[in-house]
């Protein structure tokens, strides 16, 4: 049995545990001791669950369970299909001891964690990530909630699970492009605070590409030591979490304008902080052989780096400025002073924005 790793997000009396580590659907303590009640409801999709349903009923021996199969993908990320969730739990009379446990991907996480959030005020919430992407990103740190067609994630809470279940092995099944949308989060935690995994992963791509274990285990280890220590300082987004959202302004946009599904998250997030990197050079603060190694690194992990021909100008400046990081009417982006070191600013034009967003058209 290989190595699991134990990591900590310490919010207090609300601390929970992320394990990550192969073959962990297979222990059924890890799970066991999470589950303060008799109840739990498993909520997965149409693709997650013919694979993975059976290993975790399996390690729910003497608790009543009942489960909940969502259809898979962005465009049901929204209140008519979160309204199923709560459907279920009230038509198995779930009490508010229930735990929640969300077996999936971003989707399937942010949407049974908002269930979890608000169904009886809060009941409780286990995260069983199997995506790259919700293993090193969406599982942790409590971001819950659907999209809205005005808005990607615009409707939502703050809610922290009371653990996060990695279990690498699942990725196994994860077909190559979702796989290339995990690794554009990954980049981004290089990106914004740490220069030396930056180039790790620089270095490492082919093997993260071929999920060597060993590359994998290592990339979403940092990964969620990053965020861990991010969320724990700044739990609301009141500061330093905004770092989190590099590339996700134009990010959002894209998956917005083109409707969603279309582009996956990592995919538009992969292509936005290329043109974070661009609107960065702009200002002057970083250079053209950092803009060139932001996009080189995206290309490397097979992302797009430009943005989608069929979106205008406009359309990118009408959909940020919807962005959540808007306040007071002002829209604060994350861009870069270097590789390795990301800031939130208002401190730039309306034409620099523009510029920006005109230079990342392919010629
Ligand atoms: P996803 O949940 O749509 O999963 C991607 C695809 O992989 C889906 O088709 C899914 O069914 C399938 N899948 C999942 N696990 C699999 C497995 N082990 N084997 C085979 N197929 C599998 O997408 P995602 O990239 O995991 O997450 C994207 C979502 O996460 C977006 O909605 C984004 O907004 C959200 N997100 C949230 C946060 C947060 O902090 N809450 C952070 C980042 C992203
Ligand atoms: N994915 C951004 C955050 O969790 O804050």
């Amino acid at each position: 049995m290989s190595e699991t790793t134990t990591l900590k997000v310490d919010l207090g009396e609300r601390s929970y545990p992320i394990y990550i580590g192969q073959n962990l659907l297979d222990q059924p303590d890890i799970l066991k001791k999470h589950i303060p009640g008799k109840n739990v409801l498993i909520v997965s999709n149409e693709i997650v669950a013919p694979l993975y349903l059976k290993k975790v009923e399996a390690l729910l021996s003497g608790i009543r369970f009942e489960s909940v199969i969502l259809p898979d993908g962005e465009q049901y990320k929204n209140l008519e299909v979160l309204n199923t969730i709560y459907d279920a739990l009230l038509s198995h009379r779930m009490d508010r001891n229930t735990t929640i446990i969300a077996l999936g991907g971003g989707v399937v996480g942010d949407m049974a964690g908002f269930a979890a959030a608000s169904y009886q005020r809060g009941v409780h919430l286990i995260q069983i990530p199997t995506t790259l992407l919700s293993q090193v990103d969406s599982s942790v740190g409590g971001k819950t909630g659907v999209n809205h067609p005005l808005g990607k994630n615009m409707i939502g809470a703050f809610y922290q699970p009371r653990a996060v279940i990695a279990d690498t092995s699942t990725l196994n099944t994860l077909d190559s492009r979702q796989l290339s949308a995990g690794l554009a989060e990954v980049i981004k935690y290089g990106l914004i605070k740490d220069a030396d995994f930056f180039d790790w992963i620089d270095q490492n791509m082919d093997a993260l590409l071929q999920r060597d274990p060993k590359a994998l285990a290592y990339a979403i280890k940092i990964s969620c030591q990053t965020k861990a220590d991010v969320v724990a300082a700044d739990e609301k987004e009141s500061g330093q979490r905004a770092l989190l959202n590099l590339g996700h302004t134009f990010g959002h946009a894209i998956e917005t304008g083109m409707g969603y599904g279309e582009w996956l998250h990592g995919e538009a997030v992969g292509a936005g902080m290329c043109m974070a990197a661009r609107m960065s050079a702009l200002l002057g603060w970083i250079d053209e052989a950092q803009v060139n190694k932001v996009i080189a690194i995206m290309e490397n992990a097979r992302l797009p780096t430009m943005a989608p021909d069929s979106m205008s100008e406009q359309q990118f400046l009408d959909l940020m400025s919807v962005d959540k990081k808007v306040l007071d009417g002002v829209l604060r982006l994350v861009l870069l002073k270097r590789i390795g070191h990301a800031i939130v600013t208002n401190d730039y034009s309306k034409e620099q924005l523009a510029e920006a967003i005109r230079i990342s058209y392919k010629k």
